[in-house]
């Protein structure tokens, strides 16, 4: 059998990952990996690694044994809080990582217009700073900003826990589009299965100590497509019947407290 071409290959595997703060293991054993044009969603209860996990995917941390292979070219990250410049315009924030990249002027501001429409940011919002911005379009901004750098491989980091539920459904319906069109991968850090299911085309479950993937499932169906009545009926099953769920729980307990 020849071995599989460059572009079958997953554009991100991990394998036999461990990691420990402080002599303390956070994860251990993790295996994952995210094939071309796949949203990968991962949930887990609340402190089991989620974070740690993408930060070493990323290459932001380095994992303590183990092995992450990353074959895409540009990643961009979105985390739950927007981290924008304070100082700095919607259009400069999205603007920063280009201007690291040393990207001209020119296409600079092309790139921002195209990736502020992508995230559904109205152009007069361009001019405002994250003081003057409702929550909804601080995350815009910062979706726009991980956008422009035209990744091909995106990190969530529970971007929409902190929205309500209205918002927070616009909002995934704009990274479904956006996945669609721009054809990037991702790996989309979630409590909500409902979100997972949504968004994804797989779903990764962590086990609450953070002792690897404990199992994974595919989502039937193509993000965007499936009805509300499909979702309801899979999470309702995944949470009800699949064992693999049983310490997942729907409610994000850092909303109530
Ligand atoms: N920089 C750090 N130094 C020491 N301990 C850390 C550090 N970052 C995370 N931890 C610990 O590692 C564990 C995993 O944290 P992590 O943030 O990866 O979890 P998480 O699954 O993302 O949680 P949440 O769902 O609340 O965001 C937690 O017990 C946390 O306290
Ligand atoms: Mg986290």
């Amino acid at each position: 059998m020849s071995p599989p071409a460059e572009t079958d290959l997953p554009l991100l595997t991990l394998s036999g990952v461990d990691h420990a703060y402080l002599g303390r293991t956070v994860l251990s054993g993790i295996g994952l990996s995210v094939l071309r044009h796949e949203v990968v969603a991962l949930v887990g209860p609340s402190g089991c690694g989620k974070s740690t996990l993408a930060h070493i995917a990323a290459g932001v941390v380095d994992p303590l044994r183990g092995r992450v292979e990353r074959r895409y070219t540009r990643h961009g990250m979105v985390f739950q809080e927007p981290r924008l410049l304070p100082w700095a315009t919607a259009r400069d924030n999205i603007a920063y990582p280009l201007r690291h990249r040393g990207i001209g002027r020119a296409e600079r501001l092309e790139r921002v217009r195209a990736a502020a429409e992508r995230a559904a940011l109205d152009p007069l919002d361009l001019d405002k700073y994250p003081v003057e911005m409702s929550g909804g379009m601080r995350q815009r901004t910062a979706i726009a900003r991980a956008l422009a750098v035209q990744p091909d491989m995106i990190y969530f980091d529970e971007p929409f826990t902190a929205l309500d539920v209205a918002l927070k459904r616009r909002m995934q319906d704009l990274v479904i589009a956006a996945g669609r069109d721009a054809s990037f991968s991702a790996l989309f850090i979630t409590h909500d299965l409902m979100e997972a299911a949504r968004i994804a085309h797989r779903v990764a479950v962590m086990d609450d100590h953070g002792r690897g993937i404990s199992g994974e499932r595919v989502i039937p169906g193509h993000p965007g497509e499936r009805t509300d009545a499909e979702l309801f009926e899979l999470v309702s099953r995944f949470v009800t019947q699949d064992p693999l769920f049983r310490h997942i729980h729907d409610i994000d307990e850092r909303r109530i407290s």
